[in-house]
């Protein structure tokens, strides 16, 4: 059932192309610049009238929550607080029935995102739902949602299921934007076009594996490693970071590049690997300050770039291309190489890629 691959997970990362396309299609046509989400639709105005909107997850789908709040925030306008669920049940927050909910979960179990979202449901807010797993405990308790169509996911490192939360994600950014006018005609028009070339694109980010497998080979006893980016890739250095940890049992920590400056600085030197997300976009020329500070400090760079970009490559170590997209979908292609990263460190150290030690596909304990 691991369709001639040697671990879920690797199959899991290799459907990415097909678990994003179900992820939209039937809710993007590009041609007639339609979306159609019928799980949004009726609370369309609700969502695109809101005050504010608090995201609550945990985990991978907390940083899929992340990326939602650069798109939501950007696109449609309305102020975007993102939670540990764990953390938002416990600490008294503000909710009232003006608020927007928004909870991801994979599994649809994990029991500290459905506390809460009854804590939320309690104060009158309107729940809406991301998962993955139809008819789970989150997609019930839930008013209204879309489901990701990422189809199973059985290894415990979540990869198809994060890029699949991100599509739907940016499709219900996208819905916002363009109902509250926030998000002219022609951009909304573009960035469907962007979208609709994700799956091919993610396809040939895939095929940096045998690159990628060598990188691997060179880091794969390293005790620590940082992952920076900035914007839309910030998150994307956290999720890289927890997909190494995890299942390669390395010590890892992602970090805003700006940050790097008030503290981690200084655990850089000569064995220090960073890997720098540093693509083309409205932060490119902050991250290439980054860069150098890194390489100040003789750290090892491996950074993932735009195609064709000279400025990076002439300063990282290591570089690995992936093709050109807008800035709002790059987490969707940027972490594709960071999960593999993982996968083959992971396998080279002899760990259980699909189920690494003390962890559980579904936590369903608080
Ligand atoms: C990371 C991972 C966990 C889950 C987290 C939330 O690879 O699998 O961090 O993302 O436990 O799980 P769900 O999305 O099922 O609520």
């Amino acid at each position: 059932e691991k369709g001639g691959y040697e671990h879920f997970m690797l199959k899991e990362i290799y459907e990415q192309p097909r678990s994003i396309l179900d992820s939209m299609r039937g809710r993007l046509v590009a041609e007639s610049s339609h979306l159609m989400m019928s799980g949004v639709r009726e609370y369309e105005n609700k969502l695109a009238n809101a005050d504010r909107i608090i995201i609550v997850a945990c985990g991978t789908s907390w940083h899929a929550g992340l990326v939602a709040e650069y798109l939501i925030e950007d696109l449609a306008r309305i102020p975007v607080e993102v939670e540990y669920a764990s953390e938002f049940r416990y600490r008294n927050p503000i909710i009232t029935e003006k608020d927007i909910v928004i909870a991801i979960s994979q599994s649809g179990e994990t029991a500290d995102t459905l506390a809460a979202i009854e804590l939320a449901k309690s104060k009158g807010a309107t729940i809406f739902g991301i998962c993955n797993v139809v008819g789970s405990s989150i997609a019930r308790a839930t008013d209204a949602g879309a489901y990701t169509h990422a189809g199973p996911e059985i290894g415990v490192a979540s990869t198809k299921a994060f890029t699949a939360q991100v599509t739907v994600l940016t499709l219900i950014a996208m819905i916002l934007g363009s109902k509250r006018g926030t998000l002219e005609t022609t951009k909304l028009h573009q960035l469907m076009a962007e979208l609709e070339s994700i799956p091919a694109k993610v396809e040939k980010a895939l095929e940096l594996n045998d690159q990628i497998v060598k990188i691997s080979e060179l880091f794969k006893d390293a005790t620590n490693f940082l992952y920076l980016g900035r914007g839309y890739n910030f998150p994307v250095a956290l999720e890289g970071a927890l997909k190494l940890k995890e299942i390669s049992y390395i010590h890892a920590e992602g970090y805003p590049a700006a940050e790097m400056k008030h503290g981690p600085i200084a655990l850089i030197d000569e064995q220090m690997p960073v890997v720098v997300i540093a693509t083309k976009d409205s932060s490119y020329e902050k991250i290439v300050s980054n860069v150098q500070e890194v390489k100040a400090r003789k750290g090892k760079v491996i950074a993932i770039v735009t195609e064709g970009d000279k400025t990076i490559p002439s300063m990282a170590d290591y570089v690995i291309e992936i093709p050109e997209t807008s800035e709002h979908l790059m987490p969707l292609l940027s972490v594709i190489p960071l999960q593999l990263l993982s996968y083959h460190i992971a396998v080279m150290r002899g760990c259980n890629v699909d189920q690494p030690r003390n962890l559980a596909k579904s936590v369903t304990v608080e």
